[in-house]
């Protein structure tokens, strides 16, 4: 069965099963079933984050679990819950449409609500932890349905329990998120939006206008995976030691740096053009030419080890240069 529908970077690999569940009830039909063959499995969601570089010898399951609920909690706010399977942007959208703040700034993110909390998504100054109440998760050991607050999640820049000690153990079934409708907190601190919005003219923005302008922003730098494979940001942006910073900054005088305490988060974008590969191309794989951070499947035939080996020579390259190791982002399976 080809999973290359399933993956953004398009790429061709088969798992030698598939499956599409559309409730709860079915996957736990399917789980029961297929847990006494003792049959790997994998869980697909938008597939805006995953690197395929084998086939999968198991059963792969597409959640396609639909709905979104509300729940006013006071005149001010409103529980918004939505399951797994729907289309991020999708759910912004919808939010956006009846007011309701707290999402504007992640507008345009790739993949699905599912798949949010596992790397705890983020883009223009907000993270899905500044928003986020809970998740319903299924236990894939006890086949017990499991609530998560935010706690529980142990949320970290592009991290959170589910890419660690949970990894594996849980499948994410809903999330529920707490929105303002009325009294939005706008963030424009993140440089680019308040220059876009200038672009546009805004100077009393609504949390309309801040997502009108993210949209121009991801869209003006991110390629569209529709059009050119890609899984966005295929490196995280490494912290360094504030020691090991300055001593870079003597060397690189234009080493961009936000501080964090003792630490400092480095552009791997940044670092990663410096080194020579923004827009640069490999058989089928590139740098993306406008942000250097984002791999892409540049001929829509690269196989996954290519665009693997791709991100390995960048990652030897930058750690050459400036001693830094950078990690990769996307789940490599
Ligand atoms: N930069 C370069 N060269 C490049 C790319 C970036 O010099 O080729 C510099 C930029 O000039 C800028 C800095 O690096 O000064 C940061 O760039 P940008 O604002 O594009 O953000 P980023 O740090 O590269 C992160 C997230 C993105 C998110 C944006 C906006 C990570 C790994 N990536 O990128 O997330 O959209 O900030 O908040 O944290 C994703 O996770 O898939 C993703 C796209």
């Amino acid at each position: 069965f080809s999973l290359k529908p399933f993956n953004t970077f398009g790429v061709e690999a088969k798992a030698k099963y598939f499956v599409e569940v559309n409730t709860v009830e079915k996957l736990l039909e399917t789980l029961k079933h297929s847990n006494s063959q003792t049959l790997p499995l994998l869980f697909l969601g938008g597939g805006s984050n995953v690197l395929f570089t084998k086939d999968f010898e198991g059963l792969a399951i597409k959640l396609n679990l639909k709905g979104i609920s509300e729940d006013f909690l006071n005149e001010n706010e409103v529980l918004v819950t939505a399951k797994a399977g729907e289309n991020w942007h999708e759910f912004v959208i919808f939010c956006l449409n009846k007011n309701y703040g707290g999402l504007e700034n992640l507008s345009l993110i790739p993949g699905n609500v599912g798949t949010s909390p596992m790397q705890n998504i983020g883009a223009y100054g907000t993270e899905i932890k500044d928003i986020f109440v809970s998740c319903k998760v299924l236990n894939l050991e006890t086949l017990e349905i499991e609530e998560f607050d935010i706690e529980k999640c142990r949320f970290g820049y592009r991290d959170s329990i589910f890419k660690q000690e949970g990894k594996g153990k849980y499948v994410i079934l809903e999330v529920s998120f707490r929105l303002t409708r009325k009294n939005h907190k706008i963030k424009t601190e993140y440089g680019a939006i308040k220059s876009e919005l200038e672009n546009l003219g805004i100077t009393n923005p609504t949390i309309q206008d801040v997502s009108k302008a993210v949209i121009n922003i991801r869209q003006s730098k991110l390629p569209d995976p529709k059009k050119l494979g890609n899984a966005g940001s295929f490196f995280k942006n490494p912290t360094i030691p504030l020691a090991q910073f300055e001593d870079l900054k003597i060397k690189f005088e234009n080493i961009q740096g936000y501080p964090n305490g003792n630490f400092v988060k480095v552009p791997a974008g940044w670092l990663i053009e410096q080194c020579g590969w923004k827009g640069k191309q490999i058989g089928n794989v590139a740098s993306h030419q406008l942000q250097s951070l984002v791999i892409i499947n540049a001929t829509g035939n690269a196989s996954g080890k290519e665009i693997y080996d791709f991100s390995s020579l960048i990652i030897d390259s930058v750690k050459e240069k400036f001693g830094i190791e950078l990690e990769r982002e996307v789940n490599i399976l």
